[in-house]
């Protein structure tokens, strides 16, 4: 029993449990809803968007969400703030579709993606489906939520393409930066100004305070996404590990990587990447060129400053055990494993 309780108190799994314990309730209804309420009508495009839900996923999206919204609202939550909730997990599930067929992935969190198992003509079908549900929830919230969303979407685009276009450079902090806003802390700032925008006694403040923390809170998840892209366990990310570098995509770790050898007059890890790492010699050796610096840990500490940063940002929310949740969320997004 002890030894149970131990480990899910230790293991990253039990403690966003933990973290996430105030809205336990909200979360499950969230993941009936996205296995058994998405259906097209057509059994061929149900059974995709059901594998793909039902591969997980650590639903921060919507948490995030929900414990803002019950922090504003003396603990309750609204049915359109819930449906923000859903709308997010959602539309970010649609990009993580589109994303792999962009990326010609295989694995995600351990399966088989749509377009490896069904091929890309119905990847693509099925995240412009679940797309088109998504935005049937916002319209049911109104049409603030459309705009806010609508522009996220376009920045998620711009992101992306930023992202291509910068393969195989060597970037800078601020252009790596730039884009992880884009690509994944709009939507994370999308959900959470939603929410906060339609709250009966809104303000500039507690909009602000949306702005600031999930702002800082989604770059510091990216960083920490691109930490582990090196460090981490392949099975337990679900998806082949130095990916990132093999497919040129130029990350915070490489970057303050290649800033330290600069200072010492040495360019290897830089020609290998202008070069383009065609061998799977070039590749291993350009790994080991980061994994040997400390491009790792500075990251991490860029990372912590981040999150640090989203913590502050709460100061003027009232205390409440979601607010906790959101300081222990932000903690443990620069401590995760996966
Ligand atoms: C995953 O990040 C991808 C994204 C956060 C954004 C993808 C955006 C698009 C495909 C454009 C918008 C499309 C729609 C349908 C909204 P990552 O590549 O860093 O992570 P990964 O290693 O898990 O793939
Ligand atoms: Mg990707």
């Amino acid at each position: 029993m002890i030894k149970t309780l131990i480990e899910k108190f230790t293991n990253p799994a039990g403690k966003l449990d933990r973290i996430l314990k105030p809205i336990e309730k909200d979360l499950l209804l969230l993941e009936n809803n996205l296995r058994e309420n998405m259906f097209s009508g057509n059994s061929e495009l149900d059974k995709m968007v059901a594998y793909f839900f039902k591969s997980g996923g650590k639903r921060l999206r919507p948490a995030i969400i929900i414990l803002y919204s019950r922090a504003l609202n003396r603990g309750y939550l609204a049915d359109e703030n819930f449906r923000i909730a859903e709308a997010v997990e959602m539309i970010h599930t649609a990009s993580l579709v589109h994303d792999d067929v962009i990326d010609e992935a295989e694995t995600r969190r351990g399966f088989q993606t749509i377009n490896k198992k069904w091929g890309s003509k119905l990847a693509v079908i099925t995240g412009d489906y679940i797309l088109s549900r998504a935005l049937s929830k916002l319209t049911s919230v109104g049409i603030l939520a459309v705009e806010i969303f609508s522009q996220t979407l376009n920045a998620l685009c711009i992101g992306e393409i930023m992202q291509k276009n910068q393969s195989f450079k060597v970037i800078s902090m601020e252009e790596y930066i730039n884009k992880s806003e884009r690509k994944t802390a709009k939507l994370f700032m999308a959900g959470m100004e939603c929410a906060a925008s339609i709250m009966p006694e809104t303000n500039n403040l507690v909009i602000n305070i949306a702005r600031g923390y999930s702002y800082n809170f989604g770059i510091a998840f990216q960083i920490m996404d691109d930490i582990l892209n090196f460090t981490g366990d392949s099975k337990k990310l679900g998806k082949p590990a130095g990916n990132d570098l093999k497919h040129g995509i130029i990350t915070a770790p490489v970057i303050f990587a290649v800033e330290e050898y600069d200072k010492t007059g040495d360019s290897t890890l830089k020609n290998l990447i202008l070069a383009g790492l065609k061998t799977e010699k070039d590749f291993k050796k350009a790994v080991k060129l980061v994994i040997d610096s400390n491009g790792i840990q500075k990251a991490q500490v860029l990372a912590q400053d981040y999150s640090s940063k989203a913590v502050n940002c709460l100061a003027n929310l009232k205390d409440s055990v979601y607010k906790q949740s959101l300081i222990d969320l932000a903690n443990y997004s620069t401590n995760r494993k996966y």
